[in-house]
C-alpha cells in the first residue's frame, strides 16, 4: 500500500514540475522532435496519410505494363512521400493498401532505384551515369547479381520470396565497395551501356515485375532533352522497366520541359498531387498524437484552426504541428487550444522555423508596413482557383489604410521583392507558390 502512495506521488510530481519538462511524462524527447516531420518526406506506410485516390492510381500504374508514371504538383505538396509509398508497394509491401483500404490482389517484385537528383546532375547523360553509378546504382546491381548467380539459382529452386530485398539488403551493407559517382567509360554511348545493363539485369529475371526507377527532383535537372525520347526506345526495347518521375511542375509537359511529344502521353500515368484535405491534414495530428501516446492533445478547435492554417499544405501542418509540440512539451501542456495556437505562429516566425519561407516574407515586406498589409490583403483575396482580383485586394487594403495599394502590387511582381507575385491579365494576379501564399496567411504580422 505504502508503494503504491509513493507511486501516486511520483506521478503527482511530474506533472507539476514544470521546470523539468522533460520528466513531465514517459515521452521522450526524440518522440516529441518526430511526432512531425517537417523535414522529411514520409517512407513508413505507417506515419502516410490519406491520399487514398493518388495511391490507388499509383499501384494500378505499376500494374499497367508500359505505364511510366509522373508524379507533378507545388512544393512540400507530399511528392517525395508519395513517391516513397511507389517504392514499398512496387517492393511488396502492401501496408499502405491494406490501411486505406484499397483492394489489391498481387504482391509486386520490383528491383527498385530511388534517387534524388537534386541539383547535382546536369543532363540527361548525367543522370544515366549517376543511375548506373551511384551507391545501390544499376552497377552495382549487375556486381551483385553475377557474384550470386549461384546462390540466385538455390533461392529459385527453393522458390523463396524476396530475393530482391536479399540482394538489396546485401548491396547496402557491403560498406568496403567504393562507388564511384565519375563517368564510366567515357568514349561509351551512356545511353548504349545503360540499355545494357538493364537488360543483363532483366535477363537475369530476379524479380517477376521487372524494374522500377524512381528519379525524384526532376524538375531540378537543367537540360533533359534526349530523356523522352531514350524512354521511348526502351520502352520498345524493354518493356519490364519502368520509370516514375518526380518534381515541381504544373504537368508533365512543364516536368519535361517540352520534350515529351504528345503522342506519347498515353504511356505515362500522371498523378497531379493538389491541395491535401480536410480529413487526410486531421489524420496528421491523430497519426503524431498516436506517437507521443497522446501525451499531449489538440482540442478539437486547435486541430481545425491547423487544418485552416495549412491550407492543404501537409508541409505546412507538420510545421505547424512540429512547434506545437516543442513549446507544449517545454511548458508542460498537455492539451492544447485555438489560443495556444497563436502564440506558437509567433515563434514560428520569430524562430525561423523555416528560414526560406521566412525569408522570402521577410524580403517581399522589405520593411514597409503597408506594403505587408497589401501581401496580406493579396494572400486573402484568392480565389479557389488561384487566382486573385485586384479590386478584392484593393478593397481589403484600403480597410487597413493603405489608398495606393496599386504601388506595392507592381513592387511584388519585380525581383527586387522576390518575383512573389505574377500577373496573368489584365487586374489578375497569382502567387508563385501556393505554400508562400499559405506562409503569408499563417504568419503573424511583423507591424
Ligand atoms: N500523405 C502524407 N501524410 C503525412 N505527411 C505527409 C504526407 N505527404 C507529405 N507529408 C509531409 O509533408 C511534407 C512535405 O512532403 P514531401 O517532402 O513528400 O513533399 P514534396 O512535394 O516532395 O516537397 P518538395 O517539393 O519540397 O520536394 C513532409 O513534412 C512530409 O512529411
Ligand atoms: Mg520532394
Amino acid at each position: 500500500m505504502l508503494q503504491v502512495f509513493y507511486f501516486w506521488k511520483a506521478e503527482l510530481l511530474l506533472f507539476t514540475l514544470p521546470t523539468q519538462p522533460h520528466r513531465m511524462t514517459k515521452i521522450t524527447l526524440n518522440q516529441v522532435n518526430n511526432a512531425f516531420l517537417p523535414s522529411r518526406e514520409i517512407a513508413n506506410p505507417d506515419r502516410f496519410s490519406g491520399r487514398e485516390e493518388s495511391v490507388t492510381e499509383c499501384y494500378n500504374a505499376l500494374l499497367s505494363e508500359g505505364t511510366n508514371i509522373a508524379i507533378v504538383g507545388n512544393r512540400g505538396i507530399g511528392k517525395s512521400s508519395l513517391s516513397r509509398q511507389i517504392v514499398n508497394m512496387s517492393t511488396g509491401d502492401n501496408s499502405l493498401l491494406d490501411k486505406l483500404g484499397i483492394y489489391h490482389d498481387e504482391t509486386l517484385d520490383f528491383l527498385t532505384l530511388y534517387y534524388a537528383s537534386g541539383d547535382s546532375v546536369q543532363n540527361t547523360d548525367e543522370l544515366l551515369n549517376r543511375l548506373l553509378t551511384t551507391r545501390g546504382g544499376l552497377l552495382e546491381w549487375m556486381q551483385e547479381v553475377k557474384a550470386s548467380k549461384e546462390e540466385i539459382e538455390q533461392f529459385k529452386k527453393e522458390s523463396k520470396t524476396g530475393l530482391y530485398k536479399y540482394l538489396a539488403n546485401k548491396i547496402n551493407s557491403n560498406v568496403s565497395r567504393e562507388t564511384s559517382n565519375t563517368s564510366i567509360a567515357s568514349n561509351e554511348n551512356i545511353q548504349v551501356t545503360f540499355q545494357n545493363v538493364v537488360m543483363d539485369l532483366i535477363r537475369s529475371k530476379i524479380t517477376k515485375n521487372g524494374i522500377l526507377i524512381v528519379i525524384d527532383e526532376f524538375n531540378q535537372i537543367p537540360d533533359t532533352s534526349g530523356f523522352a525520347s531514350f524512354l521511348k526506345s526502351l520502352a520498345t526495347n524493354i518493356p519490364e522497366l519502368k520509370f516514375c518521375i518526380v518534381g515541381v511542375a504544373d504537368n508533365i509537359q512543364e516536368l519535361m520541359k517540352k520534350h515529351l511529344s504528345s503522342d506519347r502521353l498515353f504511356a505515362w500515368s500522371v498523378i497531379n498531387l493538389r491541395k491535401m484535405n480536410n480529413e487526410d491534414l486531421r489524420q496528421i495530428v491523430r497519426n503524431a498524437e498516436a506517437s507521443i501516446n497522446n501525451t499531449i492533445l489538440l482540442d478539437e478547435e486547435a486541430t481545425n484552426q491547423l487544418i485552416a492554417l495549412a491550407n492543404g499544405h501537409p508541409y505546412i501542418m507538420h510545421l505547424l504541428g512540429k512547434q506545437t509540440y516543442k513549446s507544449a512539451y517545454l511548458e508542460s501542456v498537455r492539451n492544447v487550444s485555438r489560443e495556444y495556437i497563436k502564440k506558437v505562429l509567433t515563434d514560428i516566425a520569430e524562430r525561423e522555423a523555416d528560414p526560406v519561407l521566412e525569408g522570402r516574407y521577410r524580403n517581399a515586406v522589405a520593411l514597409s508596413k503597408q506594403r505587408e498589409i497589401v501581401l496580406k490583403a493579396l494572400a486573402a483575396s484568392v480565389q479557389e482557383n488561384g487566382d486573385i482580383f485586384t479590386t478584392d485586394a484593393y478593397r481589403v487594403s484600403e480597410e487597413q489604410g493603405v489608398e495606393n495599394a496599386s504601388q506595392y502590387v507592381g513592387q511584388l511582381v519585380k525581383e527586387e521583392y522576390g518575383s512573389e507575385l505574377i500577373k496573368i491579365r489584365d487586374r489578375y494576379y497569382k502567387f508563385k507558390d501556393s505554400l508562400f501564399h499559405t506562409y503569408i496567411t499563417a504568419r503573424p504580422p511583423l507591424f
